[in-house]
């Protein structure tokens, strides 16, 4: 870095030496020593100097001098280093130049002369360390401006995630409580007709009357349910425990339930597995959750008559289930969705089965938080593979 430089002025040469030595003598380890011997040879330098940015800390200016006088340069020398200290030397009491100075140069003080040596020194040692205090003070307030910009930049972000997430939570609340008006009416309905007509009712009839009122109630705690488990994912209180459980017994379950289920619609459901343990490592209760959910969409998505295939594999690092079945499947634009909240999409029930919209969002995010992974192969019209993949337990 090149030193910063203490530039004196005056026209006498023998002064102008005096000055260096002493200021050098003083100085030489915090600047460099520069001199004029009129105003316009100062101006010069000061321009030369600033070009080559290095600093100006002081300038020391004799007042009397032919050409440009010392109030007068000072004054030119701040409107370009505003932040240089300027020191006037007068020869005689000249109040006009001195007030000329103070005013428009930014005088920092005026030594008469002849000078006092330890006056000066003292004088220039207080004048450096004002312009370095107040140049690192300058330094301090830009950091501070930068990092007060940078907060409120981080903080209207963050503004704008929150409003961004408020509205997802007023969607969110809307559709639920939407979802839950229509079962919760047709119970009220229903509760309402057995009310009026209680007695003109027949046995037959109020039965029929009672199961639609407990459809309704199941419809409704499904999406309670499913709403409680998105309300936890979301909170980040998921309580998974894992160990090393069988994937197959829970597999076999599953789709010895839906074989039922199937059957209404007249549609196979296959299991094909080669060994006779899949132990993975993860969290039973949410593993039958997310088969439950792949299995019964196979279910309610597939139209009648068709086959679905639950197939269970395991290599060195994963046990891994495809439920294919041969639905409509899906396009680029469902499968893009189809991990979201209250996503319906295009394929709907094949047997009036009620849709939350909500499992397969509960499906990821389980499956994600014990380090395993699914995603769905499908092209429409060709029906739609689901994969599960979890990590696999070794014993
Ligand atoms: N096997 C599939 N074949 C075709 N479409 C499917 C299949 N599985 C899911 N979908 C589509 O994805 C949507 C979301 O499925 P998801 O399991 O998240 O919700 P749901 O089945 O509608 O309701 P829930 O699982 O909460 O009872 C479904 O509405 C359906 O349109
Ligand atoms: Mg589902």
């Amino acid at each position: 870095m090149k030193r910063p430089v203490i530039l004196c002025v005056d026209d006498e040469h023998f002064i102008l030496t005096v000055l260096k030595h002493q200021l050098q003598f003083q100085f030489e380890s915090d600047c460099q020593i520069e001199t004029a011997e009129s105003g316009e040879e100062a101006l010069e330098l000061v321009e030369q100097l600033l070009q080559n940015k290095i600093e100006i800390p002081l300038v020391i200016s004799d007042q009397i001098m032919p050409g440009i006088k010392g109030d007068k340069l000072l004054t030119k020398i701040h409107a370009i280093a505003p932040n240089t200290l300027k020191i006037l030397l007068t020869g005689q009491a000249d109040a006009d130049a001195v007030g000329n100075a103070v005013n428009n140069g930014n005088l920092y003080r005026y030594i008469t002369k002849p000078w006092e040596r330890a006056d000066l020194n003292l004088t220039v040692k207080q004048a450096l360390h004002s312009y370095f205090q107040g140049k690192q003070l300058a330094q301090f307030y830009a950091n501070l401006e930068k990092q007060v910009a940078e907060r409120t930049r981080e903080l209207h972000e963050k503004n704008q995630v929150l409003a961004k997430l408020n509205q997802q939570k007023n969607e969110f609340l809307g559709i639920a409580a939407h979802d839950l008006k229509n079962p919760l009416s047709a119970i009220s309905g229903y509760a309402e007709m057995i009310k009026m007509d209680f007695d003109e009712i027949p046995p037959e009839e109020m039965l029929e009357i009672v199961d639609k009122i407990s459809i309704s109630s199941r419809q409704m705690f499904e999406l309670v349910k499913n709403l409680l488990d998105v309300n936890v994912i979301e909170s980040g209180q998921m309580n998974l425990s894992l160990s090393i459980i069988d994937i197959l017994p829970i597999l076999q379950e599953l789709v010895k339930h839906y074989r039922e289920r199937a059957k209404a619609k007249n549609i196979q459901l296959q299991f094909q597995c080669l060994e006779k343990q899949y132990h993975a490592l993860a969290d039973k209760n949410s593993v039958q959750q997310v088969f439950d959910n792949l299995i019964s969409n196979a279910v309610k998505y597939s139209p009648h008559d068709k086959s679905i295939y639950v197939h269970l594999s395991q290599d060195d690092n994963f046990v891994r289930c495809e439920i294919q079945d041969e639905g409509l499947g899906l396009s680029d634009e469902d499968k893009q969705k189809l991990f979201g909240q209250f996503t319906r999409l295009t394929p709907k029930p094949t047997g009036g089965e009620h849709s939350t919209g909500l499992g397969l969002f509960i499906v990821k995010k389980l499956i994600e938080s014990q380090q395993g992974k699914v995603w769905c192969e499908s092209q429409l019209g060709q029906g739609a593979t689901f994969i599960i993949q979890l990590p696999v337990a070794k014993i």
